[in-house]
This record gives structure tokens, C-alpha cells and sequence, in this order.
């Protein structure tokens, strides 16, 4: 059942019922349609349009975009309803986003419960509102409002539509509301089409452009719903709806929507593997090692979680640094309006620090956030299987050390998972879960349950170096320091990649994270590396010049006076030195060359990453890249935008590289079959 429809004396109700969101596919139009007709035929005086559910309508069904479109099209469902001569009142429930929206903005008047929410979301799925979305809104609510909703793709709480005119009232009860409304009033109101088009104002248009230029460079959408709202307000509103419908079918099946549906999708489809044994389980006490940056960060989620903690310090000095930084958090959550003072206040009542491991004994699960050391680690470990009950979660924040190594330390490894959080872990959406070899699925299963009651996209690891992100910027990283040393200046591989979409490259992102992590890590890496590997020692050249990044006024760049950052010769210089004294001649790369070493690389090791069944799936690859590292989400993450090179491709561009380099550009197994087979990465699965 898509519509249903009920008529009671001279009302009719209408309720789109497709769970779970109501989507609007092509069952729903139907009825929609067949909706209009039988009010029509039946003389009725109303229409009161609701969801079932928690959802007015989320919108077009994004499933069935692959598909070439089938009647009733939207928008001519949408016409009928705005000229029809029984007027519609959207009685809005729940959400009304993209297409639910057009839905109400078709309808005489729009009612909304207090929570609900309206808005035209669809550039983030790279589209614009095909079904009148684009000519409706600003009739409704102006141009500069209209423009910054659509290409924002914000929606607004009821309240806010109220004030802008989008609703015409907020009531707890929207469809009794909406049988209120006087039915005089009610025909009085002019059908959204034929109101007045708001008049173009060039800075509002130019102001948008700019914007969007600079907030979601590189993303057509955007920009083509200014055009098109442009373009349609200056003819007739018949007129127009032709011009947004030819883009948006243009657009949904261009590579950046199908990229973004795909992000929209894995997203959704990231849960705990279907074979594992042990339900969902979330501790209510969890203790947390470590009160640095990290583990404050993860103390914060846990309390904003509603759990309680006990976060524990090696020393009264350590136990103050802790509280100051959590401190930090809850005020800066509050400047910004994310808690009231009565939900910080709470916060804190559930928040114990101590430097006496005991204060966890009745926590159920343990997350290490201590120093990157293994002795640390395990020393950590030891403790807390003395402080904890026998069937306790322990958990480790490492982001490159080895888990079982780590696991080895306590008599039963099976209770220790990896989770390992991005800073700042309170905001960061990815979660990497660690399986170690000894790993159970009750640690499995906790490690899925508090990703879900965080809100954060749980991918399932296995124990290597760096697991899947940071094994992956290594090789970022590395094979910029190659273009770097060969060639290139820290600046120009820094724009290249962000003309590829990145809000940063990679210097400038190590020059915020700082330089002494990765620097330890090479060391750490020392004794195991590669002798045929080719070493790059211009960072470590710079730590002992003490240039540590940002926090100490400079790094890959100078920050004079703490501000902005400034290209520094010196650094340019060391390159030039460095290549010299390996007798090596530097080549100008051009920033596609740059682009393309730099991909190749991470595509490289996250083939191999996936043929080692250390990911699960390419898709599981992309969430890490667009939720851990800011791969540009509208290139699909690192997979999907491989598939777009194609295997074939990648494997003749690495062989051209591994004439160069053959131990740093070897062909990973899994691209070589992909290629062979024809075969889409997407699809690839592990070798053994
Ligand atoms: N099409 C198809 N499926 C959709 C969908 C859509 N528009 N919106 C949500 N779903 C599916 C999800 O994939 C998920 O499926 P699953 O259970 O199989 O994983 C299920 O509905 C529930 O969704 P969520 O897990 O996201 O549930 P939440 O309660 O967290 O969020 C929501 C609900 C706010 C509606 C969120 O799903 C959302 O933002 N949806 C997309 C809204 C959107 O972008 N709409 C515009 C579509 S384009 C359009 O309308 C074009 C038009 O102008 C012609």
C-alpha cells in the first residue's frame, strides 16, 4: 500500500504510506495522482496530504535513479495537484525532503508538526529538485533564502519555515490543524504556480556563485541549481519546469550523483558483519585511559551518549590535564549551542577522573587512549584486567600498533578489540573496529553497538600497520614526499590535490596534525622497513630543525605569528639538497602527474588492503577515505573513483611507475585480476 486515501463528509485524507522514509517512487506517484482524481470526482472540499510513520516524504526514491524515469513523472503529478480545483493542505508529520517537499510546496497551504523538517537535500545527492522544487521555493519564501536552501541542501525545523513563510503553522497535530483551517481562508489561498516570481537580484545570484565556489568547489549540482533557478524565473512557470527537469535527468546520471548515492548507500549499509554470533551490547560504564586530546574526546561522546565514565590518568598532574580538556569540549559544545547548561552540568555528574584503576571496576568496557607506545599499551592492559571483571571489553584507540600484540598482554585476548577513533573523536563520524586474531564476537558486537548509539559509520579492520586509513596515508604520504623530493615543491603537490577536492593537501594536513606522530612512527618502523624500499629523509630534516608543524610556528610551511600559512624556501631548499645528494635529477611535475602518483599510490595499497582481508569490501575502503580523511565525498571515496579510472588503466599506469621504482609501484594482485577480468574493483573480493 504507496497512497492511501479515506474521505470523511467533505475531507479527504490522503497518507503516503511507504515505509521506511515514504520515498516517492513510482507506486507512490500513482497514487498520488489517482489521489487528485478521485477528490475531484468525489467534489470534495479538501485534501489533507500526511506521511504514515515517522516521515512526511524523504524525497524521489534514489533507488530508482539508475533507471530511466517511468510515468507518472513527479512533476506532473505535482502540477495536478497545484491546479486542482480541491485544494491540498500538506499536513507535514515528519520529514518532507527533496521531492516530499515538492510535494508540500504544491499543496495550497503547509502545516507542520514541531519537529518536523523541510528542505530541498538534493545536491547532496548531486541533483537539483526535479519536480518544480527549484521555481516553487523561491515563489514561497524569496530568492536569497530560496538560494541559500537550495544549494546548501539544508533543511529547515518547523519553526524556521514558519518564519520564512514556508509554513503556514506549527501544530503538534497537523492533520486536526489542517481540517481547522477555515475553508474560506483556505480558498483564498493562491496556488503556489501562480505566484509572482521573486525578481532576479544579480548580488544575490553572484553571492550564491561565490559561495558555492568556495564551500563546494569542484560539485556541479550547486552551481546548476543557481542556473536553473535563474534561468526558469525569468519565463513562465510552465516554461520553466521543462528546463529543470531536462538538468536534474542530466545530472542524476552524471558521475558525481551516482558517486554521491553511492556514499549515501554504503553509509547506510555500514552494520555488523550478518555471522556475528553475540547480540548488540552498550556498557552504560565505560572507563577511559587517557585524558589527552584523544581520549577527552572519546570521554566527551560517551557522556553526550548518556553513559557514565570514569577516565583515568597516571597522576594528579595528568588527572588535571584530563578535566581541563574535557572541560574544553562541553564549553565549546555549549558555545556553540550543541548542549544546554543543564545537559553539561549532567555530563559532569557522570564523569569521575582518577589516577586509581579500581574507580573501573564496575565499568564493563575499558578504551585505551594512552601514549602510542607498546610498552605503555600493554602495561595499561595489565592493569585493567587486574581493576575489571573477568568478562569486561577492552578496547584499544592505537592507530598503527599491533593488536594481538597488545591482546597478548592480558590472559584472555579474545576480549580486546581495536576501536579506533579520529580526532576529535567526539565529532569525527568513522569508527575503525579492529578485529585481532583472538578477537570475540561479544567485543565485536560491542565495538557495532556503541558506533550505532554514537551515530558514527562503524568499518570493520584487520590487524596490520595503520589498519585501513592510516596504512593508506602512509602511502599518501610517502609517495608525496617522492614527487616532493623529485621535483615538486610542498605547495604544488598541496594544490593539485586540492583541485582533485580535498579541502587540504597533504603537507598543510600534516602541518596541523603535526609532525612528531608520524616521526615516531618511522622510527618505530625502522628495524622492519624494507632495505630496497626507498627512504625520503626530508621530514625527518625538519624535525631536527625543530619544525613540527603548525603548533610550533612551523612545520611544512612557516606560521608566522600563528596565523596563516606562508611557503617556506628553506623547506623547498632541503628537497633540492636531499636530491642532490642521492644523484637524483628533480623533474618538474605538472599537477595532473602529481594527481595521478598520489592516487595510484592509494589505490595501489588499498587493493592490497582489500586482497589481504584486512577491509571487507571496496566500499568499506571508500567510508575510511571520505569519513576519516576527507576524501572529496563526491568522488565516491578511493574505490569508487578507481572504478572510474577503470583496473586496466590503473595496472598500465603503475607498470609505467614501477619502470621507475618496482618494490614502491609493485602492481597490487587484485588490480592485476580486476584488469584481466574485466572486472569492477567495487566487486573485487580477498584473495584467500
Ligand atoms: N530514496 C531511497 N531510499 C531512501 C531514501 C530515498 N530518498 N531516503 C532514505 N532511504 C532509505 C535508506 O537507504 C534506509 O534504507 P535501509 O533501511 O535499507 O538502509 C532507510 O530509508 C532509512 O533511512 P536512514 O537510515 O537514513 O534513516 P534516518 O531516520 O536516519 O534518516 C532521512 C531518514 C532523514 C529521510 C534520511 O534517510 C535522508 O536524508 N534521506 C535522503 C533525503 C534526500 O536526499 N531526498 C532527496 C532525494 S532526491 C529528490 O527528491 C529528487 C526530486 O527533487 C525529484
Amino acid at each position: 500500500m504507496s497512497v492511501t486515501t479515506r474521505r470523511e463528509e467533505n475531507v479527504g485524507y490522503v497518507e503516503i504510506d511507504n515505509p521506511p522514509v515514504n520515498a516517492i517512487g513510482q507506486a507512490v506517484r500513482r497514487g498520488l495522482l489517482d489521489a487528485v482524481r478521485w477528490a475531484e470526482k468525489e467534489m470534495l472540499d479538501r485534501v489533507i496530504v500526511t506521511g504514515a510513520g515517522r516521515a512526511f516524504a524523504a524525497g524521489a526514491d534514489a533507488k530508482e535513479f539508475d533507471k530511466a524515469p517511468v510515468e507518472p513523472h513527479l512533476p506532473d503529478v505535482l502540477n495536478a495537484i497545484d491546479e486542482s480545483f480541491v485544494p491540498w493542505v500538506a499536513a507535514i508529520n515528519g520529514v518532507a525532503l527533496g521531492g516530499g517537499a515538492e510535494i508540500a510546496m504544491a499543496c495550497r497551504m503547509r502545516i507542520m508538526a514541531p519537529g518536523a523538517q523541510i528542505g530541498l537535500p538534493e545536491v547532496t545527492l548531486g541533483v537539483i529538485p526535479g519536480a518544480g522544487g527549484t521555481q516553487r521555493l523561491p515563489r514561497l519564501v524569496g530568492l536569497e533564502k530560496a538560494l541559500d536552501m537550495l544549494t546548501s541542501g539544508k533543511p529547515l525545523g518547523a519553526q524556521a519555515a514558519f518564519e520564512v513563510g514556508l509554513a503556514h503553522d506549527v501544530d503538534k497535530d497537523p492533520v486536526e490543524a489542517a481540517f481547522m483551517v477555515n475553508t474560506e481562508e483556505l480558498g483564498c489561498v493562491v496556488p503556489t504556480w501562480e505566484l509572482p516570481a521573486p525578481v532576479l537580484d544579480d548580488t544575490a545570484l553572484s553571492d550564491a556563485r561565490d559561495r558555492v565556489k568556495t564551500k563546494m568547489a569542484g560539485q556541479s549540482a550547486p552551481l546548476r541549481a543557481i542556473d536553473v533557478m535563474q534561468a526558469g524565473l525569468a519565463v513562465p512557470f510552465h516554461d520553466a519546469l521543462p528546463i529543470e527537469r531536462a538538468a536534474f535527468l542530466e545530472l542524476k546520471t552524471a558521475d558525481q550523483s551516482q558517486a554521491l548515492r553511492h556514499i549515501f548507500f554504503a553509509k547506510r549499509a555500514a552494520k555488523p558483519p550478518a555471522d556475528l554470533s553475540a547480540p548488540p551490547f552498550v556498557p552504560d560504564h565505560v572507563a577511559v585511559v587517557g585524558g589527552g586530546t584523544m581520549g577527552a574526546g572519546i570521554a566527551y561522546a560517551l557522556l553526550n551518549a548518556g553513559l557514565t565514565v570514569t577516565l583515568l590518568e597516571t597522576d594528579q598532574e595528568g588527572m588535571a590535564r584530563a578535566a581541563a580538556n574535557v572541560d574544553k569540549i562541553i564549553n565549546a559544545s555549549l558555545n556553540r549551542g550543541l548542549i544546554t547548561d543543564s545537559t553539561a552540568a549532567d555530563h559532569k555528574t557522570r564523569l569521575t577522573i582518577s589516577d586509581d584503576y579500581t574507580q573501573a571496576g564496575q565499568a564493563t568496557l575499558a578504551i585505551e587512549a594512552a601514549f602510542e607506545s607498546m610498552e605503555v599499551k600493554r602495561e595499561v592492559f595489565t592493569k585493567l584486567e587486574a581493576a575489571m571483571t573477568m568478562d569486561a571489553i577492552l578496547a584499544t584507540n592505537t592507530s598503527y600498533l599491533d593488536v594481538n600484540e597488545i591482546a597478548a598482554s592480558i590472559a584472555d585476548p579474545s576480549r580486546v578489540v581495536g576501536l579506533h577513533f579520529f580526532a576529535p573523536a567526539h565529532i569525527m563520524k568513522l569508527l575503525e573496529i579492529v578485529r585481532g586474531d583472538q578477537t570475540s564476537d561479544a567485543a565485536l558486537a560491542v565495538g557495532f553497538a556503541l558506533a550505532a548509539k554514537f551515530r558514527k559509520i562503524p568499518v570493520l579492520a584487520g590487524v596490520c600497520d595503520g589498519f585501513i586509513g592510516n596504512r593508506i596515508l602512509a602511502r599518501y604520504r610517502e609517495a608525496a614526499d617522492t614527487v616532493f623530493m623529485d621535483g615538486s615543491t610542498p605547495w604544488e603537490v598541496d594544490e593539485a590535490m586540492v583541485e582533485f577536492g580535498y579541502a587540504m593537501g597533504p603537507y598543510e594536513a600534516q602541518d596541523l596534525s603535526g609532525l612528531d606522530i608520524a616521526h615516531a612512527n618511522r622510527r618505530r618502523q625502522d628495524a622492519t622497513r624494507d632495505p630496497n624500499r626507498r627512504y625520503i629523509p626530508i621530514a625527518d630534516r625538519l624535525i631536527e630543525l625543530g619544525k613540527l608543524g603548525k603548533k610550533s610556528g612551523a612545520g611544512w610551511y612557516r606560521y608566522p605569528g600563528g596565523g596563516g600559512k606562508v611557503e617556506d624556501p628553506i623547506v623547498a631548499d632541503l628537497a633540492i639538497e636531499e636530491s642532490h645528494f642521492a644523484g637524483r635529477t628533480r623533474t618538474d611535475y605538472p599537477p595532473e602527474e602529481i594527481r595521478k602518483r598520489l592516487l595510484l599510490a592509494m589505490i595501489n595499497e588499498a587493493a592490497d588492503i582489500l586482497d589481504d582481508g584486512i577491509a571487507q569490501s571496496a566500499r568499506d575502503i571508500d567510508l575510511v577515505t571520505v569519513f576519516g580523511y576527507s576524501f572529496p565525498r563526491w568522488r565516491g571515496g578511493l574505490m569508487h573513483h578507481a572504478d572510474t579510472i577503470g583496473a586496466a588503466t590503473i595496472v598500465s599506469q603503475l607498470n609505467e611507475l614501477a619502470k621507475e621504482d618496482h618494490v614502491a609501484w609493485k602492481v597490487s594482485p587484485l588490480l592485476e585480476r580486476c584488469a584481466k577480468e574485466g572486472t569492477p574493483i567495487a566487486e573485487a573480493k580477498p584473495s584467500a
